[in-house]
């Protein structure tokens, strides 16, 4: 079997085409351009590489992006400062803090302080928890575009077996809670899981986030299962992600590749998220 290749960078540029263009059109319409702050810290290539691809998506859809940099000795108070401001601008629809941050500020603090209407990365306390008790809410990017490009894929998760592996905040355990939602039985999985292979092996649908170079291979995926793969690396020059993709699309019946797989479907939600930030202050 050879599986079928699921381009992100295809479904997020008709998500664009057919659905943000036309929603930053009506809100232009009323006066309002959605506007995006990116918080990026230091001098990081892959947050750098990262925080470029969300501006470049930003001006497709017509939205308007800023990045406010910053020296990665700020202090934590400044940073608050930075966005007790943002929270108070009314241009502003939406803010991220570009992660990892330098170690002497604390991550939480940080993200605790943005206003959960702007929290378009969908990370504080009070959208993570709107997320758990499946109410309208900013969906954190990667488990939003995880969502969206098995949907494009068409893949019905009902009674379906959706094995995770990472628990992380920002995808494992929020995808998990998404697939819930649409009627999947999930396992998830981490580094402490006894026998990873016997909770993939009647896996319907496999998501990967574990952070480890071709964690996962064709061995471990049973037949026509569907490989989403969320894990980046640059691994001497070249780019890979956390599923051996090689092997793997030998075993699958469709697989995300890396990169143009789940990167540009983050973006694409972001952007979304954006957007629905600046819907609702209308
Ligand atoms: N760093 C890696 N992934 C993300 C993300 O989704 N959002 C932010 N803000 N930083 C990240």
């Amino acid at each position: 079997m050879s599986a079928r290749v699921i381009s992100g960078k295809e479904v997020a540029e008709e998500i664009l085409s057919n659905d943000l263009r036309l929603r930053v059109e009506k809100l232009k319409g009323k006066n309002i351009v959605p506007k995006l702050v990116v918080i990026l810290v230091g001098e990081m290539k892959a947050s750098a590489s990262y925080v470029a691809q969300k501006e470049k998506f930003a001006g497709k859809a017509g939205i308007e992006s800023e990045v406010r940099r910053f020296e990665d000795t700020i202090s934590e108070e400044e940073i608050l400062d930075e966005i007790n401001k943002i929270n108070t601008d009314s241009s502003i629809h939406g803010v991220i803090v570009q992660l990892p941050l330098p170690k002497h500020i604390s991550v939480t603090k940080v993200l605790n302080s943005i206003d959960p209407s702007k929290d378009v990365d969908g990370f504080t306390p009070s959208n993570v928890g709107k997320l758990f008790l499946g109410e309208d809410t900013l969906v954190s990017c990667t488990p939003k575009g995880i969502m969206s490009i098995l949907k494009s894929a068409d893949v019905n998760l009902t009674g379906m077996n959706v094995t995770v592996i990472g628990r992380s905040n920002i995808v494992g355990k929020p995808v998990s809670i998404l697939c819930q939602q649409q009627n999947a039985t999930v396992t998830m999985c981490h580094s402490k899981t006894r026998d990873l292979n016997a909770k993939l092996a009647d896996a319907d649908v496999i998501i990967v986030a574990a952070g480890v170079p071709k964690f996962i291979n064709g061995d471990q995926i049973p037949n026509g299962a569907v490989v989403v793969d969320v894990g980046i690396h640059n691994i001497e020059g070249k780019l890979c992600g956390d599923v051996d993709f090689e092997s793997a699309s030998k075993k699958a019946s469709a697989i995300t590749p890396v990169p143009g797989g789940v990167g540009p479907m983050t973006v694409c939600a972001l952007i979304e998220n954006t957007i629905i930030a600046a819907e609702r202050s209308s």
